[in-house]
């Protein structure tokens, strides 16, 4: 009898095993335009797996979680029932790439059980739009996740068919430069532990990008792969190894991904914003998009400090100079760097004695504020904290009511501290060293945007936990940076290659705004040529820049002298806005070019904004998003037929073209070059 039970259960296990489970099951869930189709699976164990045009772009992929107490939600359930519904609203972004966005989706929620006392139920909610999908976990109070709460990994894959077919271009993830990196273009077989937004160009010619939405109280999410070229969640864990801490009752982030047919298609998804929650801030008039100068390139090209002494960069005087070339010029705002006490010596270290509200003799606050005003032109705030988090927290709530009293809406913050070094003192008084993109950070960033924003400040982060589309529930997080910005290009060594802007767009901007601080003038403040600390790009690159890259806040960063120095080039600067009414990605291939047209918010003129990589090309502009049966003054700014960006950056034409939207443009760009336009609507 013994024996008998014994074949039987081996016979059982085997045919678990090794033949097809005949009851499990499947749901599925198509994108409004039925091109995009999840399929969910418990069939061993929970998986999902994505079919897009016809071509399968993530294959059979797992699902779960495991926690250091209880028993994981993982292998052994099963789905217990499903729900579908429909979402088509609008609705609109008080600053942004366009006014109004369109969440058009298909939800079905999936609901997994096991047969067990505790730890035995769970679910994941899909999204799919016509530009990709969303989905989290839901975990409901229930015995055994019923108290405190530690997730020891999350087993979310997303395995990509032919991964050695498929092109990625990526940073490395958990890295001494946190997300300033050169970015790599491989095979996506030959990532190793990646950032996200992960993009890709698949063997089917799909492109699709990895990422998440709604980052609120949970580890940011990198991307590792294992055996088989497996791609799987790899949240960035706590100083004590703890991925994520919550409470009963948790959902996890969206896991975000992307798709379009073409690469520039990936650009005009708004995927990312329509899985955040709705503004939580009913009054945002006091967010003020804008562009902005300030006290900054010059300590980053070395004329200037930001420490005390004789070439200490922010004084009342120069403050003063700033803000008139501000007003004349039509700026909103002057940042100042280094105005208060904390930056003497070694300030990468020095991160204890920052003081947010003491300045340095020879900066009045008062003055120069109200010197501002009296122009229009308000002090941009700047607080450095070499990522001692808990020096800052002390300090925080006077800083911002100083700043508030002075009239500034906006304050630039900066932690800068390498990968797992930020530094917190916790409750016992002991020293605890963290990742920026760790669950603590993720927290700390966020309850710094809450506070400022109840001193109607907006902040703009530096070296910041990556954008997850929060500024639409805190649209006073205004921007941020999280990539390579133009300050490599002063010190890089090496500094930005000719292809970085070209691969920006398609990356890191998939998740939002970046305050890349565009505008270098003077390219030779090492000299020219291919070897220097410069950016390689030519002058009507960096114009294109201000197009391209999306920032409700823009910064003219090279010195006014340099401004002043060319005029004619300067108009664009002056003139293009930073927020938008709509915007359209027209053109481009990752790491090599890329065309997209905007058009101003409170008016009817378009932007257009070009760039390439390394190599010259000519492409062709239809200019059939112009509005029919108007003419438009094209005011062109291009590179001139000798320009390049090694040796001949500055050659830049300036024309004008009378245009209609029956027209196209053919634009010539230079090696590293560009072309921005202004079509001003003529009535
Ligand atoms: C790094 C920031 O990115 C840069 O803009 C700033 O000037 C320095 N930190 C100092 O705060
Ligand atoms: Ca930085």
């Amino acid at each position: 009898m013994k024996k008998n039970l014994l074949v039987l259960t081996t016979l059982f296990a085997s045919a678990y095993l090794y033949a097809p489970n005949l009851l499990a099951k499947t749901v599925k869930v198509s994108s409004p335009n039925n091109k995009i189709t999840v399929s969910i699976s418990d069939e061993n164990t929970p998986s999902y797996r994505v079919s897009f045009n016809g071509n399968q772009v993530i294959d059979t992929s797992l699902l779960g979680l495991r926690f250091q107490q209880s028993a994981d939600l993982a292998e052994g359930f099963t789905i217990a029932s499903s729900k579908q519904k429909t979402a088509d609203s609008t609705w609109q972004l008080p600053w942004g790439e366009r006014k109004n966005v369109r969440d058009n989706h298909h939800e079905l929620i999936v609901n997994f059980t096991t047969n067990r006392k505790t730890s035995n139920q769970f679910s994941v909610r899909f999204r799919v739009f016509n530009d990709g999908i969303g989905f989290r976990y839901e975990v409901p109070k229930q015995p055994g996740l019923d108290g405190d709460i530690a997730i020891t990994d999350e087993l979310t894959e997303f395995n990509i068919p032919h991964a050695e077919k498929a092109t990625a271009w990526w940073i490395p993830a958990r890295g001494w430069n946190r997300y300033e990196y050169i970015y790599e273009t491989t095979p996506l077989s030959e990532i190793d532990h990646v950032h996200t937004p992960l993009t890709m160009k698949l063997a089917s010619g799909e492109h699709i990008s990895i990422h998440e939405a709604a980052l609120v109280d949970y580890a940011g999410m990198t991307i590792q792969k294992g055996r088989h070229n497996k791609l799987k969640a790899d949240l960035t864990p706590w100083y004590d190894g703890i991925l994520v801490r919550k409470t009963a009752n948790f959902t996890s982030p969206w896991r975000t991904i992307q798709m379009s047919k073409n690469a520039a298609g990936l650009l005009n998804s708004d995927l990312i914003l329509n899985l955040n929650e709705p503004s939580k801030l009913t009054d945002t008039s006091w967010i003020e998009p804008g562009k902005y100068v300030g006290i900054w390139w010059g300590m980053h090209v070395g004329e200037t400090t930001w420490g005390s002494g004789e070439q200490h960069g922010a004084t009342t005087e120069e403050t003063k100079r700033y803000m008139d070339f501000a007003a004349k010029h039509g700026f909103d705002g002057v940042l100042v760097e280094g105005w208060n006490i904390g930056w003497d010596g070694d300030w990468y270290d020095n991160g204890d004695v920052f003081n947010f509200t003491q300045s340095y003799d020879d900066f009045d606050i008062k003055a120069v504020t109200e010197h501002g005003l009296a122009k229009g032109v308000r002090l941009v705030g700047h607080h450095e904290t070499s990522g001692n988090v808990t020096n800052y927290r002390h300090q925080m709530a006077d800083a911002f009511e100083l700043y508030q009293q002075h009239g500034v809406r906006q304050v630039k913050t900066g932690y800068v501290a390498d990968g797992g070094k930020i530094k917190r003192i916790d409750e016992h008084g002991i020293a605890r060293f963290e990742w920026h993109d760790g669950q603590f950070m993720v927290n700390e960033y966020l309850d710094n945007i809450k506070l400022a924003a109840k001193y109607q400040i907006s902040i703009n982060t530096h070296e910041p936990i990556k954008d997850t589309g929060l500024r639409r529930t805190y649209p006073n997080w205004i921007s941020r940076e999280g990539a390579r910005g133009q300050e490599y290009n002063a010190w890089g060594s090496p500094p930005n290659p000719p292809s970085h802007a070209a691969i920006l767009p398609f990356t890191r901007m998939l998740a939002g705004p970046m305050d890349f601080t565009p505008g270098t003038f003077n390219m030779a403040f090492k000299g020219l040529g291919a070897n220097t600390d410069r950016p390689q790009t030519t002058l009507a690159k960096q114009l294109a820049l201000y197009v391209v890259i999306f920032s409700p806040i823009q910064m003219a960063s090279d010195l006014p002298r340099h401004y002043e120095a060319n005029l004619p080039a300067f108009q664009f600067i002056k003139d293009v806005p930073t927020d938008w009414q709509e915007s359209k990605a027209i053109d481009g291939e990752i790491g090599e070019y890329v065309v997209i047209a905007r058009q101003e918010r409170h008016g009817k003129d378009w932007y257009v904004g070009a760039l390439t990589n390394e190599n010259a090309r000519t492409i062709d502009l239809p200019l059939n998003f112009l509005e029919q049966g108007k003419r438009y003054q094209a005011q062109i700014y291009r590179d001139g037929d000798n320009a390049n960006w090694v040796d001949n950056p500055y050659e830049i034409i300036i024309e004008n073209k009378s245009v209609s939207a029956n027209d196209s443009l053919t634009l010539a760009l230079a090696t590293s070059g560009g072309t921005a336009i202004r079509f001003k609507a003529l009535d």
